[in-house]
Order: C-alpha cells, then structure tokens, then sequence
C-alpha cells in the first residue's frame, strides 16, 4: 500500500505545533499501525531527519501507552482494540491518514504525539488501592466468597488500561470513564468496601482539580474505548459518591 500521512509535529511543550505531510510506500496489510510508524521513523532516520515521537510499551493491549488520535478517532477506526492492535487491513491503498495526539487540556502535548497523562496517576494516587496489612496475617482473599456476577462485573471494571482514549473521544474531556472503572473495581468488592467513601470523595477531588470535563452522557467514551468499559461504572461512581457524601 502507499498512504499519505498527515501527522502532528511539535518540538516541546511550549513550540507551536503544525501538521506535516508523509508519503509512504511499501505498507502491508499484516503489519500493525505502529510498525507501519517504525517504517516511517526508519526512513526519517535514514535521511537525517528527526523521527515522529509516540508512546508504545508492550505493543499487546496491556500497558496502555499507544495513545494516537486516528483520523479524529482514538486508536483508529476498528472497534476494542488499541492503536498497536489496530492492523493496516482497516486502510485503503492511497488512503490519506491524519495522526495527532489525544486532544485534552490535562494531556498536555511533550513532543509531537506523545502526551503527559501523569494526570491519570495522580487520580489512581488518591485512592485507587485497598489498604492491606500484609504483615503475616492478612486473610487470603480467597476465602471470602464473592458471587460469580459481581466478581465478573468488577475483573471487567478492572481491564481497564489506563489510555486516556475515553479522554479524547469527550467532547468535555471528561475522566469519568477511567475514574469510575477505578472506583468500581474496588467498591463491587469486600475488600474495597472498608475505604470506599474516601476513595471516591479523593479521586473525584483530584479528577476535579486536574481539569478534567464533566460528563454529559453523550457515550463517545464507551464507544471508543478499547476494553469495552461500560457507562453503567460512571452511574455507579456517581451513587458511590452521593452516598459517601450524604454520610459526611
Ligand atoms: S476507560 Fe477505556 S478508554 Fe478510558 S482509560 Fe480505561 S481503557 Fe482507556
Ligand atoms: S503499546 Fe501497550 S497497549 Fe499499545
């Protein structure tokens, strides 16, 4: 295949950035989205220029850092998959191909396509565990049971990657989505239950006070993001954090 990237270029934080335009040829159906940008990086090298800068890790759907806005779509136009799943199939021999990175004021821009989601850590830091002694008597988990449903129900919560596309698929750039998987995989639990007013009050101050947008319910969120994570986690967010407050 031979496409036409259009991808986002900008030096630091502080540059101004611009979109720049890149012919490719020699682009195969199997390879992934990121290999075909390692093509494009290795051919940049080759000529001297600098390579386009974007996040990537386990290149599996695992870790969450492949973060690219896809022809105005997160991680592309293919449904439950993340950018380094995303396989060239999905294009069309002479496709143009807009590359930017995800768009929001708490992912702020480091270089070219990689963006800072420290924001994201510092909401999981304000409440995102369960306190455990782990000092020899802890309980095994395993011997509170725990109905298959409501154990399914938070593992799905808990498949949550941490990418940030539910961010930039929001016409609010809300965190609602990933928030509430959080809280939700905790507060479905026992385990999570003793902490769980202060967990909620804390990391939805902190999603608060880094920028985020609030939800208006349109569901672009649960559209585009990769692990299927459902709407019904924000509802139970938002009971979670009603009732914690009604208890003071
Ligand atoms: S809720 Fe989905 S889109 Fe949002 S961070 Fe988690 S995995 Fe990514
Ligand atoms: S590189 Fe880890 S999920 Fe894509």
């Amino acid at each position: 295949m031979k496409l036409n990237l259009k991808i986002w270029r900008q030096k630091d934080a502080k540059s101004k950035g611009q979109m720049i335009t890149y012919p490719l040829n020699g682009v195969d159906g199997d390879m992934s989205f990121l290999e075909m940008l390692d093509i494009l990086n290795e051919d940049l090298v080759n000529k001297g220029e600098e390579p386009v800068e974007f996040d990537h890790d386990c290149r599996e759907g695992i870790c969450g850092t492949c973060s690219l806005q896809i022809n105005g779509e997160p991680h592309g136009p293919d449904r439950l998959v993340t950018t380094c799943q995303l396989h060239m199939r999905k294009f069309n021999d002479g496709d143009t191909i807009i590359i930017e990175p995800f768009r929001a004021k708490a992912f702020p821009v480091i270089k070219d396509l990689v963006v800072d989601r420290s924001s994201f850590d510092r909401i999981q830091q304000a409440g995102g565990f369960i306190s455990v002694n782990t000092s020899g008597n802890t309980v095994d988990a395993n011997a509170i049971p725990i109905e298959k449903h409501v154990a399914d129900k938070a593992m799905d919560a808990a498949t949550c990657i941490g990418c940030g596309a539910c961010v930039a698929a929001c016409k609010n750039a809300s965190a609602m989505l990933f928030t509430s998987a959080k809280v939700s995989q905790f507060a479905l639990l026992p385990q999570g239950q003793v902490e769980a007013a202060d967990r909620v009050q804390h990391m939805v101050r902190q999603m608060d006070l880094e920028g985020f947008g609030n939800c208006t319910n349109t569901g672009a969120c649960e559209v585009e993001c990769p692990k299927g994570i459902s709407l019904e986690n924000i509802a139970r967010m938002n009971r979670e954090y009603l009732s914690a407050n009604i208890k003071g």
